[in-house]
């Protein structure tokens, strides 16, 4: 019988589970990676393309298991290695995802003991620890008694399920063909979609016109309703956005709110990326109104330094999920809740769940609520001393000012044309990203290609702003050079 430090070679039989010698190997290897990765510094790059032959050795399954450090470092060194860095500190484009390391370690451990979080009596540790961060997020935001939700995979599914509720809520089912939803056209794409999956059709969605700073307008969107209305249609929701993904932009969540309780329209508001301000005191204040939501989505792998798939849905009465989600089988029976809180399998779409809320969990623990605030407020300087460092470069425009971590800004120097400048700033975003120093993104504003630095890592500098401003303008220049 083979000890279990003896691994097999190629071509051997393998048992379900490596011997503990070869684990211990494993997972030390994957703690020093972790480690260097935790440290990688400015030399690092943001991005990395795979030179051509690394990707196909990955498609080779072997009949045969092979060595697990030799599979490992494939794993590492092939497949894991290329790609944009979104937890590098000059990743800018996009929303970032600067994981904490404290995540990382939640994340793993949550692996580890791959815990069903669906039932309380399958994870009754896992099911506390995501009821109490529920609570803590709750009370942040400045939900009151009667309020919850759970984690979800992020904000796609948070929409999808908080536009079930309204879609259950505020609509019989002969009404459904005729109801409306209203969002505006910087709305978040997954709303739209969330819409499509949940049976509605693109036609039942109204956007509704912005301000100059786009924001939805309230009067506009009154005007929809009473329009809508005397055509017949049956308005039962609006998704307004708490920080929207383009520019940062706010809704005016207490004017919306406003209208949508004399209206009886259901209140979603999309806060995947914007919500996590809520920690920051300093900065609360722009989210008034957000506590007036029916149901909110937040990610914690956006803002709050989480690894991916670790979103949250949250609901002003909670006691209304399960009128969309709650199921019963008798295979269930033996997992079901025995005290007055209904498992989570019954609050939302999901039945076998990850424990995602534990690496929130031990990130909140080591940093604290304050630590996680004062983190958020960084980015928020950040883009600011971007906005500073763009209106210092003869030749730059700022589009949409630092707003909530969030600056869009383009070249368009006297003499260029508006289509030669949006040629311009593509390319030089895509040069600095080929370079692999910052990543910065487009987007399109007013209807001109725009650069657009989200800033949210903790761990970025000023100098690292000022550096990639400095770095986009020589490129810019000698792009547009004649
Ligand atoms: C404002 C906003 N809402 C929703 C989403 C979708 O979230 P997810 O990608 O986690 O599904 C995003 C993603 O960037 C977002 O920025």
């Amino acid at each position: 019988m083979r000890a279990d430090f003896s691994p097999p070679g190629r071509g051997e039989e393998r048992r379900h589970t490596p011997g503990s010698s070869e684990l211990a190997v494993a997972f030390r290897r994957l703690g020093d990676l972790a480690v260097a990765h935790a440290a990688r510094g400015t030399g690092a790059p943001a991005f990395r393309r795979a030179p051509a032959d690394a990707l196909g050795r990955l498609c080779d399954i072997p009949d045969h298991g092979r060595p697990l450090d030799e599979a490992l470092e494939t794993l590492l060194s092939d497949a894991m290695a290329y790609g944009m860095d979104t937890g590098h500190r000059r990743f800018f484009a996009f929303i970032p995802s600067p994981a904490s390391p404290l995540s990382w370690l939640g994340d793993l451990a949550a692996s580890i003991h791959n815990r069903h979080a669906g039932s309380e009596l399958q994870s009754e540790g896992a099911t506390a620890v995501e009821r109490g961060l529920i609570r803590f997020l709750c009370d942040a935001v400045g939900y009151g008694a009667g309020s919850g939700g759970l984690f979800v995979s992020g904000g796609s599914m948070a929409n999808l399920a908080g536009l079930c509720l309204a879609r259950d809520r505020r609509l019989t089912r002969d009404e459904r063909p005729r109801g409306v939803v209203y969002l505006t056209r910087e709305t978040h794409a997954s709303v739209a979609k969330a819409l499509r999956v949940i049976g509605f059709f693109d036609d039942q969605i109204r956007m509704i016109a912005t301000d100059d700073a786009l924001r939805m307008e309230p009067a506009a969107l009154a005007e929809a309703v009473a329009e809508d209305r005397a055509n017949g249609a049956r308005p039962f929701a609006v998704a307004a956005s708490a920080g929207t993904t383009n520019t940062g932009a706010i809704d005016p969540l207490a004017e919306i709110a406003d209208i949508c309780e004399s209206e009886d329209l259901w209140l979603h508001v999309d806060g995947a990326y914007g919500a996590s301000v809520a920690l920051s005191p300093a900065h609360r204040a722009c989210l008034t109104g957000i506590e007036r939501a029916d149901s909110l989505s937040w990610d914690a792998h956006k803002w709050l330094f989480q690894t991916y798939g670790c979103g949250v849905l949250l609901a002003r009465d909670a006691g209304q999920l399960p009128g969309s989600f709650a199921l019963t089988s008798d295979y269930l029976r033996d997992g079901a809740a025995e005290g007055v809180e209904p498992n989570f399998w019954d609050l939302g779409p999901e039945l076998t769940r990850p424990d995602r809320a534990a690496r929130l969990w031990l990130t909140l623990q080591v940093m604290g609520r304050s630590g996680v605030g004062r983190a958020i407020a960084r980015g928020i300087s950040l883009a600011e001393a971007a906005e500073r460092a763009v209106r210092g470069t003869p030749g730059w425009r700022i589009v949409s000012p630092a707003q909530l971590a969030i600056l869009v800004f383009r070249y368009a120097p006297e003499g260029l044309s508006d289509e030669a400048a949006d040629a311009v700033n593509a390319a030089a975003a895509r040069r600095l990203m080929e370079d692999g120093f910052a990543v910065v993104g487009t987007t399109r504003v007013g209807g001109r290609l725009c650069l657009r630095m989200c800033a949210i890592h903790p761990d970025a500098t000023d100098e690292d702003m000022e550096e990639t401003v400095a770095r986009l303008d020589a490129l810019a220049r000698e792009i547009a050079a004649p």
